[in-house]
């Protein structure tokens, strides 16, 4: 019997508080990796904050200039998630207790509830953490330890995907 799988798209968004600094830097990594796997077409990716105040805006400078000396270019625009947001993706990744939190009280079901994880779960290289922290206040040595982190957590969470036979 000639059996015919359909490629599924597997949605993954990535959370932070402004969506200027930890979450458009991990959706660029996440989108390079993916590309780099060919796994491009069976992912879709995307970032949000859930403070709204940096609607529009361009990640922030230090994140883009960090990014950029390993070959990353951030382009993308500050969103607020929104509700809609649980319709549309299958996995909401955020980066510390406080994003968990906030983006928890937005879920409309427990089903809904039960997408968002934590990107430190799929840090290999930094067993130990159990957030990214906020880099917004820190100097440049901050946004480099974002970078590693998201850098590691990416790679554990394309090799889950790979592992659930996602990609
Ligand atoms: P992010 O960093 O959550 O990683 O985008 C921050 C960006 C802006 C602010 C705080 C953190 N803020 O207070 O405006």
């Amino acid at each position: 019997m000639l059996r015919i799988f359909a490629a599924m798209t597997t949605r993954i968004l990535f959370v932070c508080l402004g969506n200027i600094c930890r979450s458009p830097a991990a959706e660029g990594i996440m989108r390079r990796l993916a590309e780099r796997e060919g796994a491009a077409g069976l992912l879709e990716i995307d970032s949000a904050g859930t403070y709204g105040g940096h609607r529009g805006e361009l990640p922030d400078p230090r994140m883009r200039s960090a990014a950029a000396r390993r070959g990353l270019a951030l382009t993308h625009r500050s969103r607020r998630i929104a509700e809609e947001d649980f319709d549309r993706f299958d996995r909401i990744v955020v980066m510390d207790d406080m994003n968990y939190e906030a983006v928890h009280r937005l879920a409309p079901s427990r089903e809904a509830a039960g997408k968002i994880c934590r990107m430190t779960e799929f840090c290999r290289r930094h067993p130990d953490r159990t957030c990214v922290p906020d880099p917004y206040y820190e100097g440049h040595e901050g946004f480099e330890r974002v970078l590693d982190l998201l850098e590691d957590g990416c790679e554990g969470l394309l090799d889950s995907l790979k592992e659930e036979g996602r990609l």
